[in-house]
């Protein structure tokens, strides 16, 4: 199996205001050692909708696939199985540990199996690395894993038990970049309100940012615990079905891995890397997620995109997918009992189409 570490030397910080990552290229990596990887259970949990993201791949022996998110590898896994005996799986993702762990979950698989530390919104890069011009399947299954949820040292959780002892780091990729405590200390009142009411829908963001801003003048935010108190504080939630920290914790996630941008560009890049009748299926876990991802498959089936009255194209936009999924496929009764987090999952599946010249 070959691994590769890219983009480790990224720029530390970015700029608060927009917030946007300069997108790292991958280095030609080393052999990535595996002395300190997640035990099998810290990562084990059940790959959502796994039977009906193998279905929609429409998977053969030998194809070329690029699972975007390996996390534990779960997917990853199956998808090698069915694509034996020569299949190609080539897996990113930004979090090491996860790296660590798939390597160790897909050792037997060997030389099928490529790992790169890396995001998916490269991933036109990552292929002309590895000189593959074009591949079979992309699957992206959004989001934080399990591993990252329940691991309080990587601040994605804000249960009560745990709060005074996680620190607000959220950052995927720990090897870089501002955390969810940088952010709360330097971005102006406007962008934390943006954040919260663009990527959580968070009634009453306006008063959560001028809360967070006066919190910061007394002192620095650095737990969970710190940031639910401001949040209890400026009494956002009554009457709201989830719990507000729900809605804070994720659009303070989403900005700190720019994770609306890097969807877009991903989205793109995997289109772009598919041969014709190749397959795409992404999980969402939320409706702005899902909401990107529809709206990026529905322009990409369309093709122009020029406003409806134009009398001629200026676009140039081209008809490049066919929609699999009208409705976006979600977990089964079954699957939901054994696996309560896959709950909110939605499924979109799309098939790439020759461009017409
Ligand atoms: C829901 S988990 C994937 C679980 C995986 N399918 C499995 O079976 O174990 C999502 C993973 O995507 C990774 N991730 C999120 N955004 C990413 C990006 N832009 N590029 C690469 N990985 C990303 C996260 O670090 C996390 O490990």
């Amino acid at each position: 199996m070959q691994s590769h570490l890219g983009g480790a030397e990224r720029s530390h910080e970015s700029d608060i205001p927009g917030h946007t990552p300069t997108p790292a290229r991958p280095s030609a990596g080393s052999v990535v050692p595996v002395p300190s990887a997640p035990t099998q259970t810290e990562f084990s949990h059940r790959p959502a909708l796994l039977e009906e993201c193998l279905a929609a791949l429409e998977l053969q022996p030998g194809a070329i696939v690029v699972d975007g998110t390996v996390g534990g590898g779960g997917h990853a896994a199956a998808i090698l199985e069915r694509t034996a005996p020569d299949g190609r799986l080539i897996g990113l993702d930004l979090d090491g540990e996860a790296i660590r762990e798939s390597q160790q979950r897909l050792e037997t698989f060997g030389d099928r199996v490529t790992l790169v530390q890396e995001s998916f919104r490269n991933l036109d890069a990552i292929l002309a690395h590895l000189e593959i011009p074009q591949v079979d399947a992309v699957l992206l299954d959004l989001g934080v894993s399990s591993h990252q949820l329940d691991s309080p040292k990587r601040g994605f959780r804000f249960a009560t038990e745990t709060a005074e002892e996680t620190p607000l780091d959220m950052r995927m990729d720990q090897r870089a970049g501002a955390t969810a405590a940088d952010l709360l200390r330097r971005a102006r009142p406007e962008q934390l309100e943006k954040w919260f009411s663009d990527y959580a829908d968070l009634p009453k963001a306006r008063k959560l940012a001028r809360a967070i801003v006066a919190a910061r003048q007394r002192a620095p935010l650095r737990t969970a615990s710190d940031l639910r108190a401001v949040i209890a504080d400026a009494r956002i939630g009554s009457g709201r079905r989830h719990d507000p920290s729900t809605l804070v914790f994720q659009a303070l996630r989403i900005a700190v891995n720019d994770e609306a941008d890097a969807l877009s560009e991903g989205l793109e890049a995997a289109i772009d890397s598919l041969r014709a009748g190749g397959r795409l299926a992404v999980l969402a876990y939320h409706s702005g997620e899902d909401r990107v991802v529809k709206n990026r498959l529905r322009d990409a089936a369309r093709g122009c995109t020029c406003p409806p009255r134009t009398p001629v194209c200026i676009c140039g936009g081209k008809v490049r997918l066919r929609i699999i999924t009208r409705k976006p496929l979600s977990a089964s009764d079954t699957e939901l009992r054994e696996n309560p987090r896959a709950r909110s999952a939605r499924l979109r599946v799309a098939e790439r189409v020759a461009e017409a010249s």
